[in-house]
């Protein structure tokens, strides 16, 4: 079953330069392991942006879970979705780590004990635990990535996109994350992984 339906997308950022993204259709499988694989450049970011509906169609239409992203509910759907931006440093918030992760667990109204039980459960499994107290903007690319990783798993949502997510970390590093976001998937969530390089999205 398909969660997500792209239908003939196209999308212009400005005149000059023409479509970045012309007639695109995608179907992203329920519960799945999905890729994205492209070149650089071909606009694997701007359709996680578009799922995420942050930028406007120029035509076509995306559907998240049988309701069509249109203008204003955004916010519902993004509910359902949760991303890792390709540049960590895009995503951070907080002033600690700890501030960091529980800020989007703070929109989701839980209460203070399971919210702890998560930024505590989800920096071990990326092994930022001894971190949390630390400022997000002086870790490393790679240490940025995990905890941008593990805030997205705290959130627990039903769709999960990595934009390039483990691009700085090492291989033995990837390795571990990745397993980390299938153990977390349980066939039961939906993954989106966009990259150029093939043996990343696996
Ligand atoms: N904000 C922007 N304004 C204008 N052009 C943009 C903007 N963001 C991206 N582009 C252009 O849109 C195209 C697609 O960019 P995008 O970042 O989506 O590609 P990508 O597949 O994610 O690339 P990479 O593999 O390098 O991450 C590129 O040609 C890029 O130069
Ligand atoms: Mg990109």
């Amino acid at each position: 079953m398909d969660i997500i339906k792209i239908k003939d997308l196209s999308f212009l950022y400005n005149e000059d330069d023409g479509l970045v993204l012309k007639d695109i259709n995608i179907n992203i499988q329920k519960d799945e392991w999905n890729a994205i694989l492209v070149y650089n450049g071909s606009g694997k970011s701007t359709i996680s942006k578009f799922i995420v509906g942050l930028l406007k169609m120029t035509s076509g239409s995306i559907n998240v879970n049988g309701k069509e992203l249109v203008e204003g509910n955004e916010y519902e759907v993004r509910e359902s979705i949760s991303i890792v931006f390709q540049n960590p440093d895009n995503q951070f918030v907080g002033a600690t780590v700890m501030d960091d992760i529980a800020f989007g667990l703070e929109n989701k109204c839980l209460d203070r004990e399971e919210m702890h039980r998560r930024i505590d459960f989800y920096s071990k499994k990326v092994n930022m635990y001894d971190f949390l107290n630390k400022e997000p903007h002086n870790l490393s690319g790679g240490e940025k990535q995990r905890v941008a990783i593990a805030g997205t798993l705290a959130m627990d949502t039903e769709v999960i996109i990595l934009d390039e997510a483990t691009s700085m970390l090492d291989p033995c590093g990837k390795n571990e994350v990745i397993e980390t976001i299938k153990d977390s998937q349980d066939g039961e969530k939906t993954i989106i992984n966009s990259n150029h390089k093939l043996n990343n999205t696996v």
